[in-house]
């Protein structure tokens, strides 16, 4: 498996030559100002969304334009959403999982909200459960800490948890630890940090404070790969 991150909370995942890309926010995101992002990007199968706020959504028209297949896929409301305006979508909520080419997914849930710019009830927020032959995977999504993930592993063990770290909206550092023991998960890959002012975080601390709790924190530049 193979990510690409991009900033915030948006990467792409490679799965058995699946790519399949999060939460993407590129236009008004800082760290893109006068950047052509689009030649970073070279294919999308699907389209994971784990809530409506605008730093998850916003590119997700443009993206469906310039990759015709592309299948969104996200809870019920958000799905709707899209399919209104002409975008292929499968939509799904809490408790199962379902097979995709590149896997089992399973949405799980977040403590977080979930609202368009315009207004629009973009269902409950939530995260999405990944179980691949080339391991299993937790994304998060925007949320705080909370019980439900220790149910989690109970699927299997996990090979990476995508977790946010940034603060004030969702987890900081210190949640995502308690996160990580619930999760019982060894390798984090932090999000959702430094886009603004406001979620600014440490990156070294940050990652001895993870490293402290025999756990291993990794967090990348704007445009670098992970295998693992
Ligand atoms: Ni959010
Ligand atoms: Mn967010």
């Amino acid at each position: 498996m193979k990510i690409t991150f991009f900033s915030h909370s948006t990467y792409i995942l490679e799965i058995h030559d699946q790519c399949l890309l999060v939460d993407p926010f590129f236009s008004g995101n800082p760290v893109f100002i006068n950047t052509n992002f689009l030649k970073f990007i070279k294919r999308v199968d699907y389209i994971l969304l784990t809530h409506a706020h605008y730093d998850h959504v916003c590119d997700v028209e443009l993206f469906a334009s310039k990759f015709n297949n592309v299948l969104v896929i996200s809870n019920y409301e958000i799905s709707n959403y899209f399919s209104k305006k002409g975008i292929k979508t499968y939509g799904i909520n809490y408790g199962s999982f379902i097979s995709f080419p590149f896997g089992k997914l399973k949405y799980v849930w977040a403590a977080h909200s979930s609202v368009f710019n315009d207004g629009t009830y973009g269902g409950n927020p939530g995260g999405f459960l990944l179980h691949t032959d080339e391991g299993n995977l937790y994304i998060s999504g925007d949320t705080s800490v909370m019980h439900e993930m220790s149910i989690i592993p109970a699927f299997g063990k996990l090979k990476l948890s995508i977790l946010p770290i940034g603060g004030r909206y969702t987890m900081d550092i210190e949640e995502a630890i308690i996160a990580s023991n619930f999760l019982k998960s060894e390798k984090i890959l932090g999000v959702h940090y430094d886009t603004f002012v406001d979620i600014r975080i440490d990156k070294e601390k940050a990652k001895e404070r993870f490293f402290k709790k025999g756990k291993e924190l990794v967090l990348l530049e704007k445009g670098k790969t992970i295998y693992f």
